[in-house]
């Protein structure tokens, strides 16, 4: 199988590319490198053990887009290509629903030009409306409250309208609750540009020294310990439901949405320890205010998923932990001073 893969180089894409290369699929990488490294292509090439073809471009650049689609000839495309810092997205939110909206707009037409008609689409479980009360099922009302949530749900809007004006066209779209974690090589992993925004690589720093002490953004949540809860899922059982999901396209028409995570929630002091346990030492960090926007429990049904994918997630939140101290203690600058 032909796949053409958006934003292919970042977290969840380069830990997809090397299960679809693993699976014998031809794939095209197309990426403009905003938030990621050529090094990431390398070392998928190596832990795929086979070649892609990798093409740097931006989705929001039609001509190139097209030209790049017209010479892979994908039978699919997984669409990663996304700006998705939530906060960024607030100071800037037009350049959010640029390169996101804009950007995937052209990656549909793009598509309708070459007659591919099958697509994969990373959503988020930030489209649900944060009063609903979780387990979140696909039917729950959605509701971002953000710029970056936004463009995710008219992504989807879109993508379904889509596929409904043509009926050879199929369109998964997958809402990733809390992807976290690393190839068990160490070799490819999450790599945030400056100070990490989110739990898993901002104890990883911590861990790892760069950075003093972990603030715990809220102490008096309605859960367990008083802290955040959340769905985390390894990132290589998210990149299995990429294979899953794209399996369940080729040979189905229409589209579905499918919540993508563990159905277990963790909670930041739980996951804290577990990140202790997993590095072996311990981690300073002080409970603070709440954090704008937060919500206290974020946790989705899979039943969906498993049901018509057939897929389930296989990693606990021990590994989740082991895999990313593996990746920060083996690369403490990300893909920077490779060799
Ligand atoms: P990432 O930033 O590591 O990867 C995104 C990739 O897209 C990067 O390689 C970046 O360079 C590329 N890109 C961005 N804009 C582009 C453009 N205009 N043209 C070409 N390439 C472009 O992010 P990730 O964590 O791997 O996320 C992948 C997708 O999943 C994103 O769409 C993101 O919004 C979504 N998502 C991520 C999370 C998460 O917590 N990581 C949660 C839910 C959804
Ligand atoms: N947290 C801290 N300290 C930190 C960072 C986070 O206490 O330094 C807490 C948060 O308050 C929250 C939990 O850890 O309770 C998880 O926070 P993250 O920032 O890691 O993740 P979010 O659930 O806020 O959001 C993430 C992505 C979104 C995505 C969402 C669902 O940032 O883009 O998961 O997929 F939409």
């Amino acid at each position: 199988m032909r796949v053409f893969v958006t934003g292919g180089a970042g977290f969840i894409g380069s830990h997809t590319l090397v299960q679809l290369l693993r699976d014998n699929a031809q794939v095209t990488v197309f990426d403009n490198y905003t938030n990621s490294s050529p090094e990431a292509l390398k070392r998928v090439r190596r832990l795929g053990q086979s070649d892609l073809t990798a093409v740097e471009g931006d989705i929001c650049d039609t001509g190139a887009l097209k030209t790049a689609l017209e010479e892979a000839r994908p039978d699919a495309v997984i669409h990663f290509a996304g700006l998705k810092a939530v906060g960024e997205s607030a100071e800037k939110p037009l350049a959010y629903y640029q390169n996101n909206i804009t950007g995937s707009l052209a990656l549909l037409e793009a598509m309708d030009s070459v007659g591919c008609r099958r697509i994969v689409f990373s959503s988020s479980a930030t489209v649900y409306d944060p009063h609903e009360q979780p387990p979140f099922t696909e039917e729950h009302r959605l509701g971002a409250i953000n710029p970056y949530g936004r463009t995710k749900q008219f992504v989807e809007d879109i993508i379904r309208d889509w596929a409904a004006a043509n009926t050879e066209t199929s369109a998964a779209i997958l809402r990733y609750f809390n992807p976290v974690g690393a190839h068990a090589s160490g070799d490819i992993g999450e790599d945030p540009v400056g100070i990490p925004n989110n739990l898993v690589p901002y104890i990883s720093r911590v861990a790892g020294g760069s950075l003093a002490q972990l603030q715990v953004f809220g102490g008096d949540y309605d859960t367990r310990d008083g802290t955040g809860e959340r769905d985390y899922i390894h990132v290589e059982d998210l990149a299995s439901a990429h294979l899953a999901a794209l399996k369940h396209a080729m040979k189905t028409t229409g589209s579905e949405t499918f919540n993508i995570g563990t159905g277990q929630g963790t909670t930041v002091l739980e996951m804290l320890k577990a990140f202790e346990k997993a590095a072996g030492r311990s981690i300073p960090y002080r409970i603070t205010d709440r954090r704008p926007g937060d919500v206290a429990k974020s946790v989705a049904d899979v039943s969906k998923a498993t049901r018509v994918l057939g897929w389930q997630a296989q990693y606990t939140v021990d590994d989740m932990c082991s895999s990313a101290w593996n990746w920060q203690s083996r690369n403490p600058n990300g893909y920077d001073n490779a060799e």
